[in-house]
Parts: C-alpha cells; sequence; structure tokens
C-alpha cells in the first residue's frame, strides 16, 4: 500500500529535478551569454585604450619633432620654475643644456644687449635673443621663447646709422658754418699773438681765447662723430660710482667761478653694462647743458638711483627751465637756441642711452630743467 504513494513522491522530485536541471541550463546559457559579452566590451576596451596610448605618443613625437623643427628656442617650466622640456634650439642659443636647470640660471648666462631693441639679450654663443614668456594655462609653470634676431638687430644698427649719416649730410652746411666762427675767432687772436709789442699779461689772456675756441672746436667735432657713430659698442660692466667720478673729473676744466656741480648717489656697488666714454660724455654733456642753461650761480646736480631693474641718472639746474613749446624739439639734431650751439648734444645723448638699452627724457621740474637717463642694471634684467 506505501508502494503507491512513494512512486507518485518519486515521479514529483524527478519533475521537480527535471525543472530545476533545464532551469539552472539556462542560467548558465545566460551566464556564458554574459561573459562573452563582457569579454567583448573589455577586448573593446582594451583596443580603444591602445588606441588612444598609441595617438597620444603620435601626437609626442609630433610635438616634439615641431619643437625641434622651431626656428626659436623653446624652455618649459614647472610651477617651481625648474626647466622640464626645452628644444635643441634653446640649448644651442643660451650654450648649456637647460633640462633641470632653474629657469633665473639659464636667464643668467644671457647679457641685456643695451641696444635700442628693448628687451633684447645676447647669448654666450654671440647671437641676439628676444625672449617672450606666457603661464601655460591648463597647468602650472610657463612657456618662454627665445627668438633669434641677430639679423634683425644688425640690420636696425645699419638703418639707424644710415638715418644718422644722412642727417649728419644734409646738415653739414649748417656744420660747416658753426665751425668756421670759432675758426676764424681763433685765426684772429692767433695773429694777434703773433704781435711782438703785446704785454705778457695780455699774450696770456689772447692765448687763453685761443685755446677756448679750439676747445669748442673740439667739442663740436667731438659731438658730431659721437653722433655719426651711435654711442655703442665697447660695452664693459661698469660701476656706477665710479663713472660718477669721471663725470666730475671731465667737468672740472667747464664749471666757471660761482658755478657748483653736486654729486648725490643713491646707489653702492650697482653696475651697468656701459661703453664708459660715451654714458660719461652723454651726462657732461647733460651737465655742460645745465651750466650754460643756468649762467653765472649755476648749481647743477647730478645724481643716480636704482628705479626696480633700472638705474636712473638725474642731472637738473636752476636755470630756466626748457619751455613747454620747445620741449618736443630739444632732443632732435641740429635744434639748438644757443648762438654757438650745434644742436647736436641732446641727440648724442640720446642715442648714447638708446645704444645701452636705455632712454633719457626731460622731467618736470618745479624750477630748472631736470633730464633723467635710465638703463638697465646687470644682474637685475628678466
Ligand atoms: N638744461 C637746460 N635748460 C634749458 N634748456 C635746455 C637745457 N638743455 C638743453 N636745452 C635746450 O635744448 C637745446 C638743445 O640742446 P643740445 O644740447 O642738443 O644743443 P646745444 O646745447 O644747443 O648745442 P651743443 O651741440 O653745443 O650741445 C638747447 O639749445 C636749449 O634750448
Ligand atoms: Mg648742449
Amino acid at each position: 500500500m506505501a508502494t503507491q504513494p512513494r512512486a507518485a513522491e518519486l515521479t514529483a522530485a524527478f519533475h521537480d529535478f527535471n525543472r530545476l536541471s533545464s532551469s539552472l541550463e539556462s542560467s548558465y546559457r545566460d551566464l556564458e551569454a554574459r561573459v562573452a559579452s563582457l569579454a567583448a566590451e573589455l577586448a573593446d576596451a582594451r583596443r580603444q585604450r591602445f588606441e588612444e596610448l598609441e595617438a597620444r605618443s603620435r601626437l609626442a613625437s609630433r610635438l616634439e619633432q615641431i619643437l625641434g623643427l622651431l626656428p626659436g628656442g623653446v624652455l618649459v617650466t614647472d610651477a617651481a620654475g625648474l626647466v622640464v622640456d626645452a628644444n635643441r634650439q634653446a640649448a644651442e642659443l643660451v650654450g648649456a643644456l637647460p633640462v633641470g636647470k632653474s629657469i633665473h640660471e639659464v636667464l643668467a648666462l644671457l647679457t641685456p644687449s643695451g641696444d635700442d631693441g628693448q628687451g633684447e639679450y645676447d647669448t654666450p654663443a654671440g647671437a641676439r635673443v628676444s625672449l617672450s614668456r606666457r603661464p601655460l594655462g591648463s597647468e602650472p609653470g610657463e612657456i618662454l621663447l627665445i627668438t633669434d634676431v641677430t639679423d634683425n638687430a644688425r640690420q636696425r644698427a645699419w638703418l639707424d646709422r644710415q638715418r644718422r649719416l644722412s642727417t649728419l649730410g644734409e646738415a653739414a652746411a649748417l656744420l660747416a658754418h658753426q665751425v668756421r666762427t670759432p675758426l676764424a675767432a681763433a685765426l684772429l687772436y692767433t695773429n694777434r699773438l703773433a704781435n711782438p709789442s703785446l704785454e705778457p699779461a695780455e699774450r696770456q689772456a689772447v692765448a687763453a681765447k685761443v685755446v677756448g675756441r679750439l676747445k669748442h672746436l673740439e667739442a663740436q667735432v667731438g659731438d658730431m662723430l659721437a653722433f655719426a657713430r651711435g654711442g655703442g659698442g665697447g660695452m664693459v660692466p661698469c660701476d656706477v660710482n665710479l663713472l660718477l667720478e669721471h663725470v666730475v673729473q671731465s667737468l672740472a676744466s667747464k664749471v666757471e667761478a660761482g658755478a657748483r656741480v653736486t654729486v648725490r648717489t643713491h646707489v653702492n656697488g650697482a653696475t651697468v653694462n656701459a661703453n664708459p666714454e660715451a654714458l660719461v660724455g652723454a651726462l657732461v654733456n647733460l651737465a655742460v647743458n645745465g651750466l650754460e642753461a643756468a649762467g653765472e650761480a649755476a648749481d647743477v646736480t647730478i645724481s643716480a638711483e636704482r628705479d626696480g631693474g633700472r638705474l636712473v641718472f638725474r642731472v637738473e639746474d636752476n636755470g630756466p627751465g626748457v619751455p613747454a613749446e620747445l620741449a618736443g624739439r630739444i632732443f632732435e639734431p641740429f635744434f639748438t637756441t644757443r648762438s654757438s650751439g650745434t644742436g647736436l648734444g641732446l641727440a648724442v645723448v640720446r642715442s648714447v642711452a638708446r645704444a645701452h638699452g636705455g632712454d633719457v627724457r626731460l622731467e618736470t621740474a618745479a624750477a630748472g630743467a631736470r633730464f633723467a637717463l635710465e638703463l638697465p642694471l646687470v644682474g637685475e634684467a628678466a
């Protein structure tokens, strides 16, 4: 009697088993399909990643190629100012392998050119370069472009010289006239010297006049030559206070009784890259103008002070000052209001200042005239 229910139980158990195993089978198939799709997805992702990496490395090598082909030098720095990347041209221009060095160390290899082109530098290899710096933008650090402007600088210097020579040419007749007057005076005085009946005291006075006229001539010819040359060349590091001492020495013979020249220096150990003769000449020229403008009781002060990375010389006097309507013209070659002037003084001063990477300007002063001649200090560029 017990066998019947058992058979029924068994049949039910078989049914359950069959249902279960077919459901397991379908789950397994589902799983298999899922694994296959995941494997395919993974392969796809891997291929994509590989392609991305390949594209990135292609881009990197293309960038490197472009950097290598650029005509200028490129330096890239990190947030701390260390050079992390540089192309071959940058290394050639600064004359050293810049990667790993601080940007200040690299820039210290360059010398401010002190030429008309502002912000240009001379490299150890003798090239002239200009610098431009930009922040990287998306990340900390900056990119620095070094452009070789040697040819531009040469052409500029040549053009500048041509311009000066043509100005000189145009003014040659005027100059001949200017030179003839003191020359004629000197000749006249010399003739008088030949007079045997001249008293010794008078003879001395006449001789002094001859020397005075000849010195004036020499100064005019010197100005003319300085203007034609342009005031650059022969640049060496010069101590500012030593330059001022030379200015005072050169002025000694030009300060008449009753007049006074005072030097005030506010710098110690400051150095400028300069052609000392030309720069001293320019400062003397400014002081002589002050002495001439202020007359008998002239009081001329020459000072030097730092202003950021620049050195500013100021020359001021207690004369009548420059009338506002003339201020725009006084630096023009051959502009003069003095009967015995050639009008080259300030033109020379300006060409000297610019040849030193600086400039000269007339400042507004409470009384008298004040000229400021500024130029870059050595080691304080960039
Ligand atoms: N310190 C000054 N005060 C007033 N006027 C000045 C002063 N310096 C220059 N000037 C004006 O600028 C003009 C041009 O000066 P610049 O030195 O170029 O020539 P100059 O002194 O006339 O002649 P030189 O060639 O002999 O120097 C002067 O004639 C004068 O009018
Ligand atoms: Mg003058």
